[in-house]
């Protein structure tokens, strides 16, 4: 029989796993109306191209969870860089969420009308396709209904053993010697960009 892997080992991998940083976000049905809640999450890819499908894991303890399950629907914003004071407010267990929105600069997805940060390089406006049991975790499939890049915003947000960071980029890249080449199939294995 296998044994139980050593909880900080499995930890310490998982903070090996560099990664960009999102922003998750719903509008689900209160007893005072239509309420925006959105979270900071790094367990964010992409799983289809065709038909376009992604998946973010969410805590089955975060207050998060259920709205953005029985909303059906969710925003995800990819932080840039300057946007890591964001990322650490919406991942601030216990934050006032009647007011959490009130400092981050945000706009609406003209589909689903779900908060969009403004501060991100890119966004997506997704249908939940599927909902998997991920133990403590629910992995959250979406269709993707809407996708925009920013025009000008091109520095991403990293997150590394609990730091945030900005990209050295080398002058190496899959897109070849061709800087023209479309860029590379994100979901082939060797990476997107
Ligand atoms: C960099 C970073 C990445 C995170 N990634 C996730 C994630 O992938 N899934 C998740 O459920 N929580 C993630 N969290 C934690 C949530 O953002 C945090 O628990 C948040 O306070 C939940 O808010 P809520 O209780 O209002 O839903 C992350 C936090 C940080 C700082």
């Amino acid at each position: 029989m296998l044994s139980a892997v050593d909880d900080k080992a499995f930890r310490a991998v998982l903070g090996r796993f560099a990664s960009g940083v999102t922003v998750l976000s719903t509008v689900h049905e209160t007893v005072t109306g239509p309420t925006d809640h959105a979270i900071t999450v790094s367990a964010f890819t992409s799983v289809s191209l065709d038909p376009p499908l992604v998946l973010a894991c969410v805590d089955t303890h975060n207050r998060f969870h259920d709205p953005v399950l029985s909303a059906g629907f969710w925003g995800v914003s990819v932080l840039r860089e300057s946007a890591h004071e964001t990322a650490s407010w919406l991942a601030t267990r216990g934050r006032d969420l009647s007011h959490q929105l009130d400092r981050v600069a945000h706009h609406r997805g003209e589909v689903t009308g779900t908060v969009l940060v403004d501060d991100a390089l890119a966004w997506l406006e997704c249908r939940t396709r599927a909902a998997y049991d991920g133990a403590d975790h629910t992995i959250l499939v979406g269709e993707v209904l809407a996708a925009a890049v920013s025009g000008e915003a091109d520095d991403p947000l990293l997150y590394y053993r609990s730091h945030y960071g900005a990209l050295v980029r080398w002058p190496v890249s899959e897109r070849g010697l061709d800087p023209a080449a479309p860029e590379s199939d994100p979901s082939s294995g060797s990476g997107g960009g």
